[in-house]
């Protein structure tokens, strides 16, 4: 072959390869038309962005901030009248007398709700009832309940005008097989004492006291305090804080010994009695001759 017709050859070779590529370009990636924009625009300018929905990211929208659930409000108990306050304490009497809501309710002879004056401005609470009280339905009528009738009468005052109460309405035992034996009382557990709560809580909100005094450790760290002991939480007032239900006006409780660890440590009777006198001090008490 000549060597024109060569040259010739190749150059229609090399011309039919380079449209064939261009081809190709142009058929692999048509241009969105954001990117034809972007070409069309003068060197230097960007011109702006044209929505194409080839480009649209639709990211996952961010959750709206959820707000901290709010508790629901406690409902308030409203300050009643004696009446009032007597008809709703006997109501909640008959329902603590019915429970069963924990394995206390199986063992008990007797529920105790607790008694006393409903208009009082003082209330005592104990850990839960003995033998004496499960027996007789009534709270701290034992020596325990001797010794704390001695203390209410030092402060001024008698047995009749304050309320007394329990943690616990039913008498927890160590050994519930044999209900009939003396010395089997034992301090009531967590779960006994969270199904109790909220009659408790009712009582001190129909009842309103201004002071509530709690009797020993039990008491003291279920209504002020779970992790402080007896020790370092005594000698001081505290503001009263219900879970289930708002007071109708602020509660004040001290802690203190319970007579029964006073019947058998006789050295720390000075100690209740600085905490009493503490109460009595708030009251405007003075003592037995008032
Ligand atoms: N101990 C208590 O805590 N409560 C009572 O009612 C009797 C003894």
């Amino acid at each position: 072959m000549e060597k024109n017709s060569l040259r010739r050859l190749a150059g229609e070779l090399k011309h039919f390869l380079q449209s064939r590529n261009e081809d190709e370009f142009i058929h692999t990636a048509a241009p969105t038309q954001a990117a034809a924009a972007v070409s069309r625009a003068p060197a230097g300018r960007v011109p702006p962005m044209q929505e194409d929905s080839t480009l649209r990211i639709d990211f996952p929208r961010a959750a709206a901030p959820q707000e901290t659930p709010m508790p629901a409000p406690k409902p308030q108990e409203p300050l009643m009248t004696t009446a009032q306050k007597q008809a709703a304490l006997q109501e909640l009497a008959e329902t603590i007398k019915q429970c069963s809501r924990c394995p206390l309710g199986a063992t008990r002879i007797n529920a105790v709700p607790g008694e006393g004056n409903v208009d009082t401005e003082l209330m005592f609470i104990g850990e839960g009832p003995g033998y004496d009280e499960d027996r007789q339905g009534r709270p701290f009528v034992g020596r325990a309940g001797q010794l704390l009738d001695k203390m209410i009468i030092a402060m001024g005052l008698t047995r009749e005008q304050v309320f007394i109460a329990n943690i616990a309405k039913c008498h927890p035992m160590v050994d519930p097989q044999h209900p009939e034996k003396h010395g089997n009382d034992r301090a009531p557990n967590a779960e006994e004492i969270a199904c109790c709560r909220k009659f408790l809580e009712k009582q001190i909100a129909i009842i309103c006291p201004k002071y509530i005094v709690a009797l020993g450790g039990v008491s003291a760290k279920a209504l002020i305090s779970d992790a402080k002991s007896l020790g370092a939480l005594r000698g001081k007032f505290y503001n009263l804080h219900l879970d289930s239900v708002a007071l109708p006006r602020p509660v004040e409780i001290i802690a203190t010994f319970h007579p029964a660890a006073l019947l058998r440590n006789p050295g720390w009777k000075k100690d209740a009695w600085k905490d009493l006198r503490m109460v009595m001090a708030k009251l405007g008490l003075k003592g037995p001759n008032n």
